[in-house]
């Protein structure tokens, strides 16, 4: 049995998803900017995929853009709220420490072309502390970026909160709804946010799909730049399948939302409780609560975790040392040691995630292997060490 707890990375697409890319690549072929009825054709796909997105979040179909993934969303939301409001004399950007590289890196690339930017701090459970960013955010605030959920540690920020203390210095909200969407509800009315990514694979959906969510009224400037597609805010012509696609996650996800949250929950529950008790030296990194119910993020005492995930894989078990754009290097997890980690904790971290085609058999499989296998890393560096 091969097991992939690894959902944060991406998913596998639903039956649902996948016969709706299907049906689309193989039916649609239309340019939906065609006034003709093959165009029409692929329109009417859209318009029913901004409508399934549009209710997944609470939101109006109008405030939907399609983009091709969180990654894209993030950037239009920081360079596309940047760039509207420069003119206003705003040259001052914030996000958490704990951010997506789509975020940290399109600060980074803003701050080398003259804006300020200030990364907020996260206690030692991974949280962001409203206290922290009332210190920093002044009338120079464009906009705060802070996540919904986080991807390594699944914490979930307290947006709300920090949203409405933007609005009292006249900042815009972003927040990366990308580890959330489809798992959590989502309201982007109470979460008081002006600007919300999402992506389809995290969900089940397809790779190469995602959504911006603009509350309505927002000045943004696009950052893809062309036809008059997405009412003027993001030019191309649109990837119809993958939108299909999208719709059908959204839609799957917002039927069985509740009763996933709960069952993959307690798969995620029984499996960490199983490594706290199987495996000596264990510890959660981040808060347990608030957290999306897929996952958990492990620090294994005297085990480097890049040793860990590969004994796990030759197992035949699919799990992550942090975030998947950071694996294939020895780079420390910036999250955990953001929240203040002694190195060694940093190193020696997995991440389990699971979802949707998750099973207790597969937990219980882990739960067989690990401690088999952490033992055995753990003889072999003692052997080293005396050697
Ligand atoms: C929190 C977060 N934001 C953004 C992204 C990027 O999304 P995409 O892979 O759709 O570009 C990811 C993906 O790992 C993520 O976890």
């Amino acid at each position: 049995m091969r097991v992939y707890f690894d959902y944060n990375a991406t998913t596998p697409l639903s039956g649902e998803s996948a016969d709706a890319v299907m049906r689309a690549t193989r039916d649609i072929f239309g340019n939906a900017s065609s006034i003709h009825h093959f165009g029409q054709q692929a329109k009417a796909v859209m318009d029913d995929a901004r409508s399934a997105v549009a209710t997944l979040v609470h939101a109006e179909a109008s405030e939907i853009v399609f983009t091709s993934g969180g990654t894209e969303s993030d950037n239009f939301a920081i360079r596309g709220a940047a760039e509207a409001l420069e003119s206003t004399g705003r040259r001052h950007l914030i996000a958490s420490a704990i951010e997506h590289e789509a975020v940290l890196n399109t600060l980074r690339a803003l701050a080398r072309r003259g804006w300020r930017t200030t990364m907020l701090p996260v206690d030692q459970s991974g949280i962001i502390s409203p206290d922290r960013l009332r210190e920093v955010i002044d009338a120079d605030t464009a906009l705060v970026s802070v996540m919904h959920a986080n991807n390594e540690i699944g914490t979930i920020q307290p947006v709300a909160a920090l949203a409405a203390i933007a609005h009292e210095h006249g900042a815009l909200m972003h927040t990366d709804a990308v580890q959330s969407a489809g798992k959590i509800p989502i309201d982007v009315r109470t979460l008081g946010v002006d600007l919300l990514s999402l992506s389809a694979h995290k969900f089940n959906g397809p790779k190469g799909a995602g959504v911006l969510w603009i509350k309505r009224g927002t000045k943004m400037q696009p950052t893809v730049t062309g036809g008059k597609h997405e009412r003027n805010r993001r030019a191309g012509t649109e990837n119809i399948p993958a939108i299909a696609g999208l719709g059908a996650a959204a839609t799957l996800a917002a039927r069985k939302m509740t009763a996933e949250a709960a069952r993959v929950s307690a798969l995620r529950d029984r499996l960490e409780a199983g490594v706290l008790r199987d495996v000596s030296g264990t510890v959660v990194n981040g808060a347990r609560d608030p957290r999306v119910p897929n996952t958990t993020n492990i620090s294994f005492e005297r085990v480097e975790a890049e040793s860990l995930l590969i004994a796990l894989d030759l197992d035949g078990i699919a799990v992550s040392t942090g975030s998947a754009c950071s694996s294939g290097t020895l780079e420390p997890s910036h999250v955990l040691k953001a929240m203040g980690l002694p190195s060694h904790r940093t190193q020696n971290s997995l991440r389990f995630s699971l979802g949707m085609f998750s099973t207790e058999a597969e937990v219980d499989r882990v739960l067989e292997a690990l401690p088999r296998l952490v033992d055995k890393i753990r003889g072999l560096s003692r052997k080293t060490a005396l050697a």
